[in-house]
Formats: structure tokens, sequence, C-alpha cells
């Protein structure tokens, strides 16, 4: 089978009703990104922050994978399909994909402020005082701005051993995500479906400016003409 590698953002996740973080309306609007997400954040002010993310994990509580994520898990009939995320929600693995790498961490999942790869799962809030089995503060498993991205290396690997690669629903902004495209083999086609793509299709990229839904549909349709 052919190697589908699939780097998804926010936008993937808009239609079950997840806010993105740069569109209008978006999380970024409301809160100020240096105090929810980054560590000096955290250390100004733990509440704030542990609350933000309680917040998102509980919104996640009530939302469901909609037609893309669906679409996704289906295509591993038919494809080696590896998922590479910046999301930290679970609808890939509601919807039923297998493979997934969690670029910037997991809502579901917590960890001491001592240790950065021991996680403990998280279903409900986080307080401040709630404590590790090693006695340190939790704190959600997010790769905060300024931090490093784990698992950037396999992500890396991935996209340079990938056939054929799509990119759903990301602004393209935040590095090193952004630059994962760039580590594709020369002529591996890349599809691009965003509803305000920040490129334009030329060579063996192609652009195709729906929301995610209707985008992979389209996509799917390309691949297997
Ligand atoms: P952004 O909010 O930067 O971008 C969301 C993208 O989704 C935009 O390009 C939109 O056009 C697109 N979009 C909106 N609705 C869509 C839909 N229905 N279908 C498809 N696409 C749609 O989100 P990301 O690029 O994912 O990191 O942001 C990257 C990182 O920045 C996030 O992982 C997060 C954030 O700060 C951290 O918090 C560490």
């Amino acid at each position: 089978m052919q190697k589908l590698v699939v780097l998804t953002g926010a936008g993937i996740s808009a239609e079950s009703g997840i806010r993105t973080f740069r569109d209008s309306g978006g999380l970024w609007e409301g809160y100020d990104v240096n105090q929810v997400a980054t560590p000096e954040g955290f250390v100004a002010n733990p509440a704030l922050v542990l609350n933000f993310y309680n917040e998102r994990r509980r919104q996640l509580s009530e939302v469901v994978p909609n037609e893309a994520h669906r679409l996704l898990a289906q295509l591993e009939k038919r494809y080696n399909v590896v998922i590479i995320t910046q999301n930290v929600d679970d609808l890939h693995e509601r919807a039923g994909s297998h493979h997934i790498i969690h670029l910037h961490g997991e809502l579901l999942k917590s960890r001491g402020v001592d240790d950065p790869e021991t996680t403990y799962p998280c279903l409900g809030d986080i307080h401040l005082g709630d404590k590790s089995p090693t006695g340190a503060q939790l704190r959600p498993h997010i790769v905060w701005f300024g931090e490093e991205v784990p698992m950037l290396d396999k992500a890396i690997e991935e996209v340079y051993t990938a056939d054929i690669l799509m990119v759903i629903g990301t602004s393209l902004q935040v590095y090193p995500a952004a630059g994962l495209m760039g580590y594709a083999k020369e002529g591996t086609p890349i599809f691009y479906i965003d509803p305000n793509p920040s490129l334009h299709s030329e060579g063996s990229l192609t652009v195709i400016a729906q929301k995610a839904s209707v985008g992979v549909a389209k996509a799917i349709q390309l691949m297997n003409p």
C-alpha cells in the first residue's frame, strides 16, 4: 500500500465545533497566547493556564468527529495512513484512525512539571495542587510555545517517506510544524485543503480551497481518478 501522510491543523476540527486559533473569532482573539500557551505564562499564573485547558477539555467531551476525520479513517483500507496532527483533541482517534502523531500534545493527558516524558490519562479538570505520583504539580500535556517538540523527528521521517501528502486546515504559521511539508521528496503529490489557503497550486502541490469535509472528499477523487 502507498503511504499517505496527513498533516492536520485546527481547521479539520472546525466543523465539529472546535474554534481555530487565528480565524476571525478564533481562540487567540480572546486569549493572550503568551499568558496561556507558554511556560512563562504558566509560572506567572498557573491557575489561569490550567483553567484555559480545563475549558478546552470540557468542550471536547461535547463534540464529535466530522466527515473529514471519518474519511481519513476510512482511507486506511486503501493506504498506509499516518496522521501528524497539531491538534490536541482526540477526534482522529474517535473517528477510528490508528497511526496518529500529536505534535503539540494531547488534552486528555497530563504530566508533572518535573518530567516531560511521563504522561497520565486526564479526563477531568487539573487543579492547582493536583500532584503527579512523584509529587510534582500536574500540568496539561501540551507543547507550549518555546518548548521542544518531542515528536518532530518522527514526523519528519514520516513526511520524508510519504508517497502522498495531505495538509488540512492549518494556517502554516507555527513552526516547526509549518516546515514539515518541506521534507517531502521532490515530486511527491501534495494536497492542501483549506478554505483560506496560504499557498497556491504549483508543480506537485494542489490547493483545494474548501472546508475540510468537502476538500478531503475532493482530494480522494483526485487521488483515484
Ligand atoms: P490556525 O487557527 O492558525 O489556522 C486554522 C486554519 O484552518 C486556517 O488556515 C483556516 O483557514 C482553516 N479553516 C477554518 N475553517 C476550516 C474548515 N472548516 N475546514 C478546513 N480548514 C478550515 O490553526 P493551526 O494552523 O492548527 O499551537 O495552528 C497551529 C498551532 O497554533 C496550534 O496547534 C496551536 C496554535 O497556537 C499551540 O497552542 C501550541
